[in-house]
């Protein structure tokens, strides 16, 4: 089954309101033309609004990169997911790996926020992998299945097609040092069969994004592999000529 491509940017604490806006609209210039294939950017919260407001009549989506697991209360600095929505988002990141690590989010936590965004009408991207530690230790597949399996509890077969996931190695991140293409593909078919073991056949339709490093000369040989439907981009993402080239990804075979 062929699953349509999603090419995500995550923008980290990055880009102003304006340098947010001015960076969507000559991403959209650049995109115009492009219809085969999903394109979703992430800002910083202070930007959504007026990034999703810019992005309005273009394809690109927008997406928030975290959200409180609470509707509404008394947690200061929060922002919950009827604001996000407001904002004019449709996607949030969940579990991003440098939430887990410096905000100490746990499985059961990204597992509560992904089922609220759900719940909230907002598509979670749902995002698994392992350190560097984790990888030599030879423990890449136990932590990347704990990840699948505890963040995604709960959801239904019918729910799966809304959901994305995300294979980001944390040693791949903002390192320059990609995965190989390879390397990759073998941990995002172990995550297809994971999706199986929770979702049956629904699971072929969920998209499995791979981030860490990716860039306008390895992007063609990541989406050849058959296992990876799109990237989550954060460094080349803050640039709209490098990000265009990714989402125009060129097709090849592996
Ligand atoms: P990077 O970040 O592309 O800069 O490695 C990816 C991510 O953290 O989502």
């Amino acid at each position: 089954m062929s699953r349509r491509p999603l090419m995500a940017g995550n923008w980290k604490m990055f880009k102003t309101i304006s340098e947010g806006v001015d960076l969507v609209k000559k991403l959209s210039a650049q995109t115009a033309d492009v219809t085969d294939r999903d394109i979703l950017v992430c800002p910083p919260f202070t930007a959504l609004a007026a990034v999703a407001q810019a992005a309005k009549g273009s394809t690109i989506a927008v997406g928030a990169q975290n959200m409180n697991d609470n509707l509404s209360g008394a947690f200061t600095g929060e922002v919950a997911p009827g604001m996000i929505k407001d904002a004019g988002a449709s996607h949030v990141l969940i579990g991003h790996s440098e939430r887990r690590q410096m905000y100490g989010e746990t499985d059961a936590l990204v597992n509560k926020k992904a089922k609220l965004a759900l719940e909230q009408g907002l598509t979670p991207v749902v995002c698994v992998g392992e350190t560097l530690a984790e990888r030599e230790a030879g423990n890449t597949f136990n932590v990347v299945e704990r990840h699948v399996m505890e963040g995604l509890k709960g959801f239904t077969s019918a729910q799966a097609p809304s959901i994305v996931v995300a294979y980001e190695p944390v040693w791949a991140i903002g390192t320059g040092k990609t995965a190989t293409p390879a390397q990759a593909q073998e941990v995002h078919a172990f995550i297809r069969r994971k999706l199986e073991a929770l979702f049956g056949k629904e699971a072929a339709q969920v998209r499995v994004l791979y981030g860490g490093s990716v860039k306008p000369d390895n992007i063609d040989q990541l989406m050849a592999q058959p296992d990876i439907d799109g990237g989550l981009v954060g460094g080349a993402s803050l640039k709209a000529e490098d990000f265009a080239r990714i989402v125009k990804f060129q097709k090849i075979s592996a």
